[in-house]
């Protein structure tokens, strides 16, 4: 397929930031001309998570101001396609996004790709590796505050979900857990942060491990934030110890069964994704267990949150798509 040049402009709005970027594909080159993420966290933190009906006035007052800053990083260069997130997510939050990207496209006469968040999450992966390939067929770990999910992925955009969390996402386990000990949200840079006071992965806090030797691809993690609440309950706990145990019984459960699923399908590589994969540990362990077995593509950091640049990504990949109608699905599988 000939490679176009490309300014894409890429809105997710599914939580609790507003993100737009504007990102230039020329010569398969990638090039972000701007990337904002206006973030939430502080208005949230006193809830310990996401205030549906807070956030959905945060969107509606920052997209234009985000896309304002846009406009005036990149001296108000024109774009080519706009790329909305249609879900999963919350859904009154999509919509925010898709009529503000609707009015866009309208204004400035320009096509409208509907993104899934999800995919997103994956093909972040291609945004410091530029449109180079990724060898398939390849096992993909999403893992954020609102999925856990393992996919079996044979080329962008033919994916096949062969795993997800029963009950919590890993995500929102970092985060309700974080509540229980009285540390900021979100959780999991939070949990990360203390437990790197503890050297070693071994600490006297035991948890367990949810459905680590089961003979499947699923996860359950609202277990986990159960049994950390029996054991902090009425006691006094050493924090950093507790944070510790809990990250490192998230990463075990993660990396056994993606490479468990890696190995069953025999495929050449590892793909991560979701803002969980920010975590250091994660990256840390997943790298020194796969070694050479299999090909492992981790997004730099400020891409594993959520980001206008993955959604700008996915859209270039589906530009040829027509969507009759762009609506918000909050239950959108991949
Ligand atoms: O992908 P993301 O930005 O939003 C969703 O699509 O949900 O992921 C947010 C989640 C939060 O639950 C947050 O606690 C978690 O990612 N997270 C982390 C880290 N940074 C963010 N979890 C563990 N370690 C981190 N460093
Ligand atoms: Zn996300």
């Amino acid at each position: 397929m000939a490679i176009q040049n490309l300014k894409i402009l890429g809105i997710d709005t599914s939580c609790d930031d507003t993100c737009i970027a504007l990102l230039e594909i020329k010569n398969s080159k990638l090039e972000i001309l701007s990337n904002i993420v206006s973030s939430q966290v502080k208005l949230h933190a006193k809830y310990g998570g996401v205030y549906p009906s807070l956030a959905i006035r945060e969107h509606k007052k920052n997209l234009p101001l985000v896309f304002k800053k846009v406009l005036q990083q990149t001296q108000n260069k024109p774009f080519d396609l706009i790329g909305v997130t249609v879900g999963p997510g919350l859904e009154p939050c999509l919509w925010q996004g898709i009529n503000f990207a609707k009015d866009l496209a309208k204004k400035f006469k320009k096509p409208l790709i509907s993104v899934n968040h999800i995919e997103a999450h994956i093909l972040a992966n291609f945004i410091d590796r530029g449109l180079t390939s990724i060898s398939f067929p390849a096992i993909c770990l999403v893992v954020s505050g609102g999925h856990t999910g393992l996919i079996l992925m044979n080329e962008i955009g033919k994916y096949q979900l062969i795993g997800e969390t029963r009950d919590d996402a890993a995500g929102e386990c970092f985060d309700k857990v974080a509540r229980i000990l009285g540390l900021d949200y979100p959780g999991g840079p939070a949990i990360a942060a203390k437990a790197i006071q503890i050297e070693g992965s071994r600490t006297p806090i035991i948890l367990p491990r949810p459905m680590i030797n089961q003979r499947n691809y699923d996860f359950s993690f609202s277990g986990l934030k159960t049994a950390v609440l029996y054991k902090v309950k009425g006691r006094k706990v050493n924090i950093p110890e507790v944070c510790r145990e809990i990250q490192q019984a998230i990463i075990d459960v993660l990396i056994k069964k993606t490479i468990k699923a890696a190995k069953d399908y025999r495929v050449k590589s590892i793909i991560l994704g979701g803002g969980v994969v920010a975590n250091i540990e994660l990256r840390k362990q997943i790298k020194e267990k796969i070694k050479k077995d299999f090909q492992l593509y981790i997004p730099d950091s400020k891409f594993c949150t959520d980001n206008g640049v993955m959604i700008a990504i996915t859209a270039y990949f589906h530009r040829a798509k027509k969507t009759k109608e762009i609506k918000a699905d909050a239950n959108l599988k991949i």
